[in-house]
């Protein structure tokens, strides 16, 4: 771990993000990882399930920024950012290894990571705790996932522990949120954008209402996906996935 983190270790555990939840309330101050070998009730975004079986990374990081809920927009980029930094250092070929909006990470164009990201805000708005849950897939991965999925050893043949990924990451995302200006969106959207899959391109999008195809144009300031509607108009969304365009259709 980086200087000054500290981590817990859990064989099996409900979910990191659970855990870590309940040291943060606990008085933990962080920051701290919560890492797990296995979960029984992983979550994932949106209110989904995330499959946790023994063999893949399953990681929070519990910490106390001394910021307001409002200045979080670069947070789930650089999330993204730092999970790609650590598939890239384990030898996943760079060009392979894309941002997916909002924080997922493909490789080869298949989901490998996933990332969900909480927090609490004290009376007043500042925020008393953000949690970062991260997923990667090492060596399992669902069949049956709305979005195709892989993981590490599937797409790339490497092989590689739960340590050696976690200390990796651990790492990568420390020189990440170190170094985040929060008055600068921009220049972690340019990256990020740099790297993303499907912009430029029609996308079909779903939220929780409704679902549509639209052009992706980039990231608003807010961190807002913009996305352009075949009859011109465009549209802002803040919560949603993106899919390849059903072509059946
Ligand atoms: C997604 O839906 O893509 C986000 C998945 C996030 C899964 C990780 S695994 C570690 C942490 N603990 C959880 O319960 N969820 C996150």
């Amino acid at each position: 771990m980086p200087n000054g983190v500290g981590a817990f270790f859990f064989e099996e555990c409900d979910s990191t993000n659970a855990r870590a939840a309940a040291f943060a309330k606990a008085g933990e101050q962080g920051p701290v990882w919560v890492i797990a070998g296995a979960q029984s009730a992983g979550r994932g975004r949106r209110g989904r399930a995330w499959t946790s079986e023994t063999g893949n990374l399953y990681a929070s990081l519990m910490f106390r920024p001394s910021i307001r809920a409002q200045d979080m927009a670069a947070l789930p980029f650089i999330v993204a950012l730092a999970v790609r930094d650590t598939f890239v250092a384990l030898g996943a070929p760079e060009d392979q290894v894309q941002c997916k909006w909002p924080n997922d990470i493909l490789i080869g164009g298949r989901k490998a990571s996933g990332v969900l990201i909480e927090s609490s805000a004290r009376h007043g708005g500042l925020l008393d705790y953000v949690i970062i849950g991260i997923g990667m897939n090492l060596v399992h991965f669902p069949d049956d996932a709305a979005f195709g999925a892989t993981s590490l050893r599937h797409a790339t043949g490497l092989a590689v522990s739960v340590k050696d990924a976690v200390s990796v990451l651990a790492e990568k995302l420390y020189r990440r949120i170190d170094a985040w200006k929060v008055d600068d969106f921009k220049a972690v959207a340019d990256e990020w954008t740099r790297y993303s899959w499907g912009l430029g391109q029609k996308r079909e999008l779903r939220t929780h209402d409704e679902t549509f195809t639209a052009t992706l144009l980039g990231l608003s300031d807010d961190g807002a996906l913009i996305a352009r509607l075949d009859d011109g108009s465009e549209k802002r969304l803040y919560a949603g996935d993106v899919f390849p365009v059903d072509r059946a259709d």
